[in-house]
């Protein structure tokens, strides 16, 4: 029996198999708002047999988008437009949903990756100027961010909840927060980007609590039943950054407040960092996630084989694996993961002829006949 393909009860949502689809920003929403490119790419994931679907990073502001084509749920807009993807979605498939949340921080205001990923001035149309734990820019040509103020924290948590509350409205699976790849609650927790002196900054303590009160925030704001996680970067890869000791506490501390699961990924803080990269590269901090928090952990960075998946499932390194450019080039991956390790996968009744003659349990309830 084939371990990738048990259920996982991530907090009380129980998702079918351990194959995770990562989050994914597309950098083609307007103004916030889902497109059609939304429909038919969330459309074409939502069919291939992944457990559970993690929405891009979705900004809990405008300040807090990546780049003005990101998507966002701060707005009734927002929230109608993402409503009518998610319905056509469940319409036919049974993929679990969940949605990031985020605020880039002093990473806002950047270009998409395939007009070159910089930053956009202020001062132009598609800019404007960041917030931050503090006035320290991520490059350092960078225009700097404003450190956020007292009134300015509370906002940023009261956007969390009120995207938490519209995407609880539009009845999604399960929330995670973004805290990974140097945006902004990574930013609080890393001395890297985090350079104050009041109770935000300084000590381990200080840096994990504006994280941690958004968290609390979050899941005070949410009815029980959803689960919320968080996404973490396990190390920024850069000596005294943000470090794997460091996300032991803060997963703990977590825990303690009813956290659901740990996605363990790395980096993102800092120009200067310098990943070791190879298969599976990130697993091991998962793995010790895992065995020292006892949190559900979902690990993700180059999981690109079947086997290779199966295995870090099967040998407790993680209770799942999540996939992200692995499932672009492949949207079908955990159907063939399913016919190679020996198991079943659920696929859509209109496709249910495509399985191949060798494979014939292949698709869940399959069946098919014709006059
Ligand atoms: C097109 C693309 C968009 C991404 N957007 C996000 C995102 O919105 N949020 C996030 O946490 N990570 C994002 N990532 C990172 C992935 O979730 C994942 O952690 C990373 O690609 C490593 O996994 P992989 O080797 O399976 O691609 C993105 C990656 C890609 C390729």
């Amino acid at each position: 029996m084939s371990r990738l393909f048990e259920p996982l009860a991530i907090g009380q949502l129980e998702v079918p198999n351990r194959i995770v689809i990562a989050p994914m920003c597309q950098y083609s929403a307007e103004s916030g708002s889902a497109t059609d490119w939304h429909m038919i790419h969330l459309g074409h994931l939502a069919l291939s047999g992944a457990g559970l679907l993690i929405l891009e990073a979705t900004a809990v502001s405008p300040e807090g988008r990546i780049s003005s084509a990101d998507l966002g749920l701060y707005s009734d807009a927002n929230e109608v437009a993402l409503g009518r993807v998610l319905n056509a979605v469940r319409a036919y498939s049974p993929i679990k949903v969940a949605i990031q949340l985020g605020h880039a921080g002093r990473k806002a205001s950047s270009r998409a990756p395939w007009e070159g990923g910089t930053q956009v001035p202020s001062r132009s149309p598609d800019g404007w100027r960041t917030v931050a734990p503090s006035a320290v820019p991520h490059g350092k040509e960078e225009e700097p961010p404003i450190a956020l103020d007292r009134d300015g924290l509370d906002k940023v948590r009261d956007d969390f909840v009120a995207a938490a509350q519209r995407a609880a409205r539009l009845g999604i699976d399960g929330i995670e927060l973004h805290a990974a790849h140097g945006y902004l609650l990574h930013q609080f927790l890393s001395p890297i980007a985090n350079h104050r002196s009041d109770e935000y900054g300084g000590s381990l303590e200080n840096r994990m609590r504006f994280p941690l009160e958004v968290f609390d925030a979050v899941r005070a704001a949410v009815p029980a039943d959803k689960p919320v996680w968080v996404r973490v970067s396990a190390t920024d890869w850069v000596p005294d950054g943000w470090d794997i000791e460091g996300t032991l506490a803060f997963s703990t501390a977590l825990k303690a407040r009813g956290c659901a699961a740990v996605h363990v990924s790395t980096g993102g803080v800092s120009p200067e960092q310098a990943i070791k990269l190879g298969p599976g590269y990130q697993v091991p901090y998962a793995q010790r996630v895992k065995a020292e928090v006892g949190l559900p952990t979902i690990a993700v960075g180059l999981i690109t084989e079947p086997e290779q998946a199966e295995a870090i499932v099967a040998d407790n390194e993680a209770d799942a694996v999540s996939l992200a450019r692995a499932m672009l080039y492949d949207p079908r991956w955990p159907w063939h993961a399913a016919a190679k390790l020996g198991a079943q996968v659920e696929a859509p009744k209109q496709y249910w002829r495509s399985q191949p003659r060798e494979f014939k349990d292949l698709f869940a309830g399959a069946a098919f006949g014709q006059r």
